[in-house]
């Protein structure tokens, strides 16, 4: 059923999406790891969208610039260091790669020191979805924070040529947390589908089924946690003609339960693992051979590591 569901959008089955790039690999957010996600055989980047001081969409995750960046040091007078409050100019001096380091030494390297921020025109340059027929799947991050962010985006794409085309998958996916924000997108550019996100460790059938009803109206599929995604809630949005990409699959284990479970795409720091799995890697003319076994064996980011990060980001907020 979700097959046919996803065939209306003409994306292939199922859907491999890369997490803020290859963010297992490279520093999340940043050029490598956009690059290796492109090469890495998967249908689409997911990227976090926000805007500086000075009007400007970058791609970020985090509102805070605490964890990724060396903001304090650069910029030790600031009275906060949430993301709006730093200009481009001042948002491109900081490094964004030399925390991945420190915090991952067994995949570290040298060029990973001097990464700046990407704009989301340098993005859409880039990737260049048109031609190269990876997409993007950006996400408005916090979009209460940035008032019309919407139309900037829908602006930007319009102004770099970027539209969908009838029989083809489409180059753009925009997910949200807000459906607020989804439901100005689908008046602005409905041509791509909508994915509304829920951060939901637990939701209840009864819960789920409302969950449902604002998809329904803002959105053509939902993005839950791999936690939420059993069968019983997967068929539940199929039922509605609703597609379902949990995230962040990182493991093999997650990636054969939920194909059990009819899952229609797949959220995941592990562009490469995935791309494997699905012997999407064309490149290399190599199936799940010894090599893909052995990447699909290794121990991967964890959901451990996410939940660290929320806690992170916790603190950085109350800081
Ligand atoms: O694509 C889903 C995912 O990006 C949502 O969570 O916090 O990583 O933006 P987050
Ligand atoms: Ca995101």
């Amino acid at each position: 059923m979700g097959k046919k569901i996803i065939g209306k959008y003409n994306f292939d089955y199922p859907v491999l999406v890369a997490h803020r790039g290859a963010s297992y690999t490279a520093p999340e957010s940043t050029l490598p790891a956009v690059k290796v996600a492109l090469e890495s055989g998967i249908d689409y980047i997911e990227l976090d969208v926000q805007r500086t001081k000075d009007g400007e969409l970058v791609i970020f995750h985090d509102t805070n610039l605490l964890r990724l960046t060396n903001a304090k040091k650069i910029f030790p007078d600031k009275n906060n260091y949430e993301l709006h409050n730093f200009t481009l100019k001042e948002l491109k001096s900081l490094n964004y790669g030399a925390w991945f380091n420190v915090k991952h030494p067994e995949r570290a390297s040298d060029s990973y020191s001097e990464l700046t921020v990407m704009t989301l025109e340098e993005v859409l340059d880039f990737v260049d979805p048109v031609n190269t027929g990876i997409g993007l799947a950006l996400e408005l991050k916090s979009p209460y924070l940035y008032e019309g962010i919407e139309k900037e985006i829908v602006d930007t794409l319009a102004k770099k040529e970027i539209f969908e085309v009838e029989n083809q998958q489409p180059h753009i996916l925009l997910l949200s947390f807000s459906p607020a924000a989804l439901k100005r997108l689908s008046e602005m550019r409905p041509e791509s589908p909508r994915i509304l996100l829920t951060k939901r460790n637990f939701v209840s059938p009864r819960r789920w089924q409302g969950w449902l009803d604002v998809t329904e109206e803002v959105a053509d599929g939902i993005g839950p946690k791999g936690h939420v995604s059993f069968p019983w809630y997967i068929g539940a949005a199929h039922k509605r003609g609703l597609f379902v990409f949990p995230y962040v699959i990182n493991r093999s284990w997650q990636l054969k339960i939920f194909s059990w479970f009819s899952a229609d795409g797949y959220i995941t720091d592990r562009p490469e693992m995935l791309a494997n799995f699905y012997d999407r890697v064309q490149e290399f003319g190599e199936s799940v051979g010894e090599m893909g076994e052995e990447l699909l064996e290794e121990d991967s980011a964890s959901e451990n590591e996410e939940s660290a990060e929320s806690d992170e980001n916790r603190k950085n907020k109350s800081n």
